[in-house]
């Protein structure tokens, strides 16, 4: 299985480079930088396996998979600007305003959502009916702007300094990074047209536990990761006073819910039917995860 997950990231990869402007001047340069060259291209593999389980040919997955992993390159972005998580580092590297500069990281992130949305547009292309790109759009805008991605990081910034209660918090992690994996879910299994609310639903909570587990996951490793594993600064969000899983409910607890959440998504796969061993191995990827 991890040779089909690698097979499946090379294959994303490929397409994503050949999606991105390929001209020299910065913008191009600073868009290509954010999304290539590293990532564990995570929410990509949720649409191929999510994609996979009921159905659907790789080759109709590939403009989700890139979609997704763009609006997920842009977010990165912007989080990590001045304004916002002021990091310096990402994937290993320096952050793209510390690379480039500010303008051209704020805009880099400005037209890797836009292109997101034209690369989605060619799931027609690709062989998709026109409603199931129709679709796809929707579930791509509504993830990732103010009921989702973008809503949950305004959350996050109004967080900073208190001690939010334990739902308050899960909902913005459900925003801000939930929302897109869940999307990428849905949008695997939106390309084979469902009409099937059990494996719909059960698919569908899968996605909203694996969400929350990932960003419960990234908040343990900010406290206790290895900055070289991770490729990001670790104790970040003590530093800036984030609230986080860890610092509302201490390591151990923290992980004993990301596990918990994993466990509950592999018990809606049994339901879900179909192909999941690719789902499967995806949520054991995240209870192992180090980086
Ligand atoms: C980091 O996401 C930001 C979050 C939403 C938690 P990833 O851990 O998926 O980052 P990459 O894509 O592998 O760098
Ligand atoms: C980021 O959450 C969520 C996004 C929408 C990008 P974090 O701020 O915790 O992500 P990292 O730790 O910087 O990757
Ligand atoms: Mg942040
Ligand atoms: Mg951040
Ligand atoms: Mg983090």
């Amino acid at each position: 299985m991890a040779d089909l997950l690698d097979a499946l990231r090379a294959r994303c990869d490929d397409a994503l480079g050949r999606l991105l402007p390929a001209g020299d001047g910065r913008l191009e340069q600073a868009m290509r930088y954010a999304v290539l060259g590293g990532g564990k291209r995570l929410r990509p593999l949720l649409v191929y396996a999510s994609g996979q389980a009921c159905g659907v040919p790789l080759a109709r997955l590939d403009p989700a998979a890139c979609a997704v992993e763009l609006i997920h390159a842009y977010s990165l972005v912007h989080d990590d600007l001045p304004a916002m998580d002021d990091d310096d580092l990402r994937r290993g590297r320096p952050t793209v305003h510390r690379a480039f500069d500010e303008a051209t990281a704020i805009l880099a992130g400005d037209a890797l959502q836009s292109l997101a949305f034209e690369v989605v547009a060619g799931g027609v292309a690709a062989g998709l009916p026109a409603e199931v790109v129709l679709a796809q759009s929707l579930e791509l805008a509504r993830a990732s702007g103010a009921a989702g991605m973008a809503g949950g990081q305004a959350l996050d910034l109004a967080l900073v300094g208190g001690a939010p209660d334990i739902d308050i918090l899960s909902r913005m992690h459900g925003l801000k990074t939930g929302a897109l994996i869940l999307a990428a879910v849905r949008l695997g299994a939106s390309a084979a047209a469902l009409d099937d609310p059990v494996r719909t639903s059960a698919l569908e909570r899968y996605g909203r536990d694996l969400g929350l587990a990932f960003q419960i996951q990234d908040d343990v490793l900010d406290e206790a990761g290895d900055s070289a594993v991770t490729g990001k600064a670790v104790g970040a969000d003590r530093a800036r006073g984030k609230p986080t899983f860890t610092s509302l409910l201490g390591l151990d607890e923290a992980r004993r819910q990301a596990q918990a959440l994993v466990a509950s998504a592999r018990d809606a796969l049994a339901r879900a039917g179909g192909e999941t061993a690719a789902l499967e191995a995806l949520a054991q990827r995240l209870v192992d995860r180090r980086a």
